[in-house]
């Protein structure tokens, strides 16, 4: 089973941008991944991706070091399943 390690960006930038809401992931997890991996979760301070220029891209988040810019629950949920389809 695949690890995947969710790094959820809680900086003031991306909180303020949504990140609040992807903060619910672990209990958003649609029933057909659950059991399908190894999932942690994590909130983080500021990445540092929210220079002036790229501000706009908040929140950000790390899948296994991946950046998603413009993240949201949906988002990274599409990211989770893509992983995980790749695995099996
Ligand atoms: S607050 Fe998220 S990258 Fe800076």
């Amino acid at each position: 089973m695949k690890n995947i390690r969710v790094s959820i960006c809680t900086g003031t930038a991306c909180f303020v941008m949504g990140a609040s809401e992807i903060m619910m992931l672990e209990d958003s997890i649609p029933e057909d991944l659950q059991g399908r991996m190894n999932l942690e979760i994590e909130g983080v301070s500021c990445l540092e991706k929210c220079t002036n220029h790229n501000r706009q891209k908040a929140p950000f988040v790390l899948i296994n070091d991946e950046l998603l810019e413009n993240a949201t629950l949906a988002g990274v949920i599409d990211a989770l399943r893509t992983i995980v389809e790749e695995e099996e």
